[in-house]
Order: C-alpha cells, then structure tokens, then sequence
C-alpha cells in the first residue's frame, strides 16, 4: 500500500523536486520541508525550515506516515567540514528519531556511493573488488563520506529502536538527462576519473522511481542498496575500462559487455526497481531547452 502523507526533506534540491513531483503525480500527498522555496515547490504543504531544528520536524511530520529525508551538504567540498557532517548526521537523527516517535514505519534517506569512502578520498585509493556491493570494505578519510557511513548506522539504531523500516539508497551521481551528457562526455575523454566510482550514475527520473519503489515495496528493517543506470558513463566494455584504468583490482565473475560495476540486485530483488533510463539513449539535438540546464 503506498502511504497516503509523505513529508519530503531537501524538497527544493535535484533529488527532492524530482520526488516532490512524482509522489504528487501517483496520488500521496507531500509535505516539502526546504531551507528555500524559490522557485516554489509544488507539494500540497510546504514549509521553510531546518531538517536540523526539532521543532521544525515536529512541525513538518504532523500527520504524515512516511519520510524521505534528502536534506543534506552533498559533497565533501561544498561546506567546511564540521558543517557537512553536521549537517547531515544532525539532520538525519533528528529526522528519522523523531519519526520513530511518532510512530512512522517507513523512511527512505539518500545515502550515497561515497559511503564506502574510496571516490572523494583524497589518497590514491580504488574499490577493494568490482562489481561494488553493499558490503564492500569502507576506506574513508573525509567528512561527507564519513557523514552517509554515519547515516546508514542512525538507519539501523531508528529500525531497532522503534520498528521504523529504513531504506538507504546508495546513489551514484544523480543528475538530469542533459546534465549526465555533459558528465558522460567527459568521462569518454578521460576515464580514470570516475575510476573510483566504477562509471556508475543514475538518471534523475530514476532516482524518484527508486524512492517511490521504496515506499510502496514489501521489506523491513534498514536496508542498504548499491544503485545505478543498468550501464556505465563511457561506452567503452566494462571489462576493457576495468582493465585499463583498474589492473589491480580484484573483479568478481564475469563482465558482460557495457554492464555497470555496482551490483544492483538487493535494489531488484528487495524494492523491485530496475533503471529505466540510460544517459546514452539520449540525442543532445532532441532536448535543446535541456541542455544547458543543471
Ligand atoms: N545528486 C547526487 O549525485 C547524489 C549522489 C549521492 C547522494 N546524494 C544525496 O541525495 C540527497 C539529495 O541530493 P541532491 O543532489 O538533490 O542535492 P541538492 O543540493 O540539490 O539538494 C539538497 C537540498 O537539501 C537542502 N538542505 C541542506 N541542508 C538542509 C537543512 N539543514 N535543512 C533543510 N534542507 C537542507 C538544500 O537547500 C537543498 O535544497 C543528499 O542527501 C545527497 O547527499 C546525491
């Protein structure tokens, strides 16, 4: 059963206005918590405040039954230190706590891909094995990263503590259609810098499908999912880019042609999501109004 009264963290971000948009569109109604609403979100209540204020929280989860928190600093780079992890392991301790509290029994947070610490890790490290799975050993020496490891343990405290199912989805980088051309492109230029992240991505309309998956698919407990579109940013085979640009790395079975380097079967087999949209069916002349967006 979907839930009838989602409250949306982040909801002015890329992430939040895609969800935002597609819960509207299936019939739930959305509260938006956002530090700004400008351009105005369209949610059936939207309130400026803080993921990071208690009353604010209290505020925005008044009659709602589930919780996707995306409120958050999302990059290493983007604050000073104290300010990312604050931020964004206040924000979700506060967000997900009190919606224990309150009796909510679902919650999606966004984790991310650099939980494991190996891509924005400022040493001359790699992924211990391909394809990246959710158990991969976490190699981190920064604060965001340090931030997601630090919100998927909240995930498992709040499903313990009051019975909350949490899913943390682990994103790769999310972007628009035209905003992942642009990635892409550079990527086939130079592979060796999405090394670390094994090419992956995820298209933005994705991204909200995986969130409404996990709101509405059968689970429980707090779970982890490894995400990404169902092939890589370059369209060289994966095994030849594993080859070039990571000869040391262990890889586990066999890689079949342009497949991506994140096992994705926890998301299929646990949320029944499988990615729709792949950056290289995208013609850059058929969508002008978008590609200079983002
Ligand atoms: N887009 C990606 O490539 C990507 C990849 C992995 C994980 N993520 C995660 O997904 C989530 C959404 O990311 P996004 O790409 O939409 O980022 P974004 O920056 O576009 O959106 C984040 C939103 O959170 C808001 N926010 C920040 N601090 C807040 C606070 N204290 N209270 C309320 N709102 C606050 C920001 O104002 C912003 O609107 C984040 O948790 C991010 O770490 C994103």
């Amino acid at each position: 059963m979907p839930p009838a009264h989602v409250l949306v963290t982040g909801a002015a971000g890329r992430i939040g206005r895609a969800a935002t948009e597609l819960l509207m569109n299936r019939g739930i109604r959305v509260t938006a918590l956002t530090l700004q609403n400008d351009p105005p979100i369209r949610a059936d209540r939207v309130l400026v405040g803080d993921a990071t204020d208690p009353d604010a929280v209290t505020e925005a989860l008044e009659g709602v039954d589930a919780v996707v928190h995306l409120a958050a600093i999302p990059h290493r780079d983007a604050g000073k230190p104290y300010d990312v992890y604050r931020t964004n392991v206040t924000s979700t301790f506060n967000v997900l706590s009190q919606a224990g509290e309150h009796g909510i029994r679902r919650a999606v947070i966004a984790s991310s891909i650099n939980a494991f610490g190996v891509p924005m890790n400022h040493h001359e490290v790699a992924p211990a094995y391909f394809p990246i799975d959710e158990q991969i050993p976490a190699d981190i020496d920064d604060w965001y990263s340090l931030s997601k490891q630090s919100d998927e343990l909240t995930a498992q405290m709040v499903a313990r503590r009051w019975g909350v199912d949490v899913a943390a989805l682990r994103f790769p980088i999310v972007e628009s259609a035209a905003a992942l051309l642009r990635i892409s492109e550079r990527a086939e230029l130079d592979p060796a810098t999405r090394m670390r992240e094994g090419w992956s991505y995820l298209d933005l309309r994705d991204a909200a499908e995986v969130i409404y998956r996990s709101l509405v698919a059968e689970w429980t407990g707090a779970v982890v999912v490894g995400l990404s579109a169902a092939d890589t940013l370059v369209t060289r085979p994966t095994a030849e880019l594993v080859r070039e640009y990571a000869p040391g790395v262990e890889v586990h079975g066999q890689l079949a042609g342009r497949e991506p380097l994140i096992d994705t079967s926890r998301a299929r087999d646990i949320l029944g999501f499988t990615p729709k949209y792949s950056v290289h069916d995208e013609r850059p002349d058929e969508r002008p109004d978008e590609r200079f967006d983002a």
